[in-house]
């Protein structure tokens, strides 16, 4: 086996793991509390005495989990039977497994981050999936909502831009066509910028048009691979056969603005025929606050269809029509919501790492999803992406990301250092973005 660094994780004091574990996630799960809080009303008119009982075990099955966080309890198994349950115990006794006698149990700041988040966002939908008869509700729907209600003003922009690019899109030369490729490219980059896990679950909506910032916002681009995107997907609509296919897979982060200019791309990919068939793939539990399940997912195409202006509307019903037609297909596949990095997939999800063979291009969106791809470790900056993927390569991928987490690969020698010496939390902060390609050039 390949040999690869250690993990990030809360016992580095003062970085931005060790912040997170001691400062963001306890602010999200008092979040969390608070919301079963305000809902008691409505778990009343819904469930009479039995749902108000429910929202009180909730609440004291996260006050409990908030207390072993904040004492760095070792992790317990965990015990409500869901689908993942077993893999998810196995997974804890292997973390214990690596152990040291002398380093004691896995636990909060002694154990590699992304395990760490991961199993608070599971713990939390244990706590909720335990206290029937409101074992559906969604923790963080409400600040998903807030998020789209929040970034109209861009949404209809983007609507906008897109349909009339649409009404032209045959009189379009290659040049301006990949123009208006790689503009919707950056609007998913930028769209990244709206996580809420983030923000520590607080407001972090779209509010002027994106349309109009790319230009400034180039410069913050480090890594830009656009250019092997356009190449792969123009020669997949070049050399297409009538009756085959072009599949691009997004594995989805966030809701609300960010799913908006995914979308977007992945309207703008059928209609310039890069692609004949998009994925989607999106997280079957409630997950990093604005992650998008499958509710979402309906949920926003509803309220875009729904709005009252005529071009995020026509927006609505085509994405409506893609669905029905087959060409925009969502997947759920537990391995998302599962704390393992991506190289573990063959191993651990073998049908879906089958499934994603069968993409010619495969997005992934997010910091989350970059952090699982290289392992979450503290990889030199240096390091080709091809080796920090460790052996994932089921098909031609880029990821598009923002930087909030301290790991980035493929730079420059000394472009990291550089940047770290002028801007300590550069990486930490979303303002700079990647789109990182590995595949065949
Ligand atoms: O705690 C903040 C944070 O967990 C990041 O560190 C993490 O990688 C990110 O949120 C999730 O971001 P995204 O929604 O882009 O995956
Ligand atoms: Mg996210």
């Amino acid at each position: 086996m390949a040999v690869v660094p250690a993990s990030l994780s809360g016992q580095d004091v003062g970085s931005f793991a060790y912040l997170t574990i001691k400062d963001r996630i306890p602010q999200i799960l008092t979040k969390v509390i608070d919301t079963l809080h305000r809902h008691k009303s409505e778990f009343f008119e819904k469930h009479g005495e039995e749902g108000v009982e429910a929202e009180k075990k909730a609440i004291s099955l996260l006050s409990k989990l908030r207390n072993e966080l904040q004492t760095d309890k070792p992790f317990i198994p965990l015990v409500e039977k869901f689908v993942d349950t077993d893999i998810w115990n196995h997974y804890l006794e292997y973390q214990q497994s690596l152990l040291n006698e002398s380093d004691g149990k896995s636990r909060w700041f002694y154990s590699p981050w992304l395990l760490v988040e991961c199993y608070m966002y599971r713990r939390i939908h244990e706590a909720i999936i335990q206290s029937p008869p409101i074992d559906y509700f969604d923790v963080f729907k409400e600040s998903k909502e807030q998020n789209f209600y929040e970034s109209q003003e861009s949404i209809i922009a983007l609507c906008t831009h897109l349909q009339q690019l649409i009404r032209t899109i045959e009189d379009l030369d290659e040049n301006q066509l990949k123009d208006e490729f790689f503009k919707l490219l950056q609007i998913s980059l930028w769209g990244n910028k709206c996580d809420l896990s983030f923000s520590g679950g607080e407001s972090s909506s779209q509010n002027t048009n994106v349309l109009n910032s790319l230009e400034d916002l180039k410069p913050f681009i480090l890594l830009n691979d656009m250019e092997h995107l356009w190449s792969l997907l123009s020669n997949c609509k070049k050399t297409r056969e009538k009756a085959s296919a072009t599949r691009v897979y997004i594995v989805l982060d966030n809701s609300g603005f960010e799913l908006v200019t995914d979308l977007i791309l992945g309207d703008f990919l059928l209609s310039s025929e890069l692609a004949t068939e998009v994925h989607f793939y999106g997280k079957t539990i409630p997950w990093f606050v604005s992650d998008t399940t499958i509710h979402d997912f309906n949920w926003l195409i509803e309220q875009v269809k729904h709005s009252n202006h005529k071009w995020m509307s026509k927006c609505g019903a085509d994405w409506e029509e893609y669905i029905k037609m087959g060409k925009w297909v969502y997947h759920n596949h537990i391995f998302w919501t599962l704390p393992h990095e991506y190289c573990a997939m063959p191993q651990v999800a073998p049908d879906l790492y089958a499934e994603l063979q069968k993409a010619h291009l495969i997005l992934f969106k997010g910091d989350l999803n970059y952090r699982k791809l290289t392992g979450d470790r503290k990889w030199e900056f240096s390091v080709p992406f091809h080796q920090a993927l460790n052996g994932f390569h089921p098909a031609p991928l880029c990821t598009i990301r923002t930087l909030k987490a301290e790991i980035q690969v493929g730079l420059q020698p000394g472009q990291g250092e550089q940047l770290l010496a002028s801007e300590p939390s550069w990486w930490t902060t979303g303002k700079y973005g990647i789109f990182q390609y590995d595949g065949p050039l």
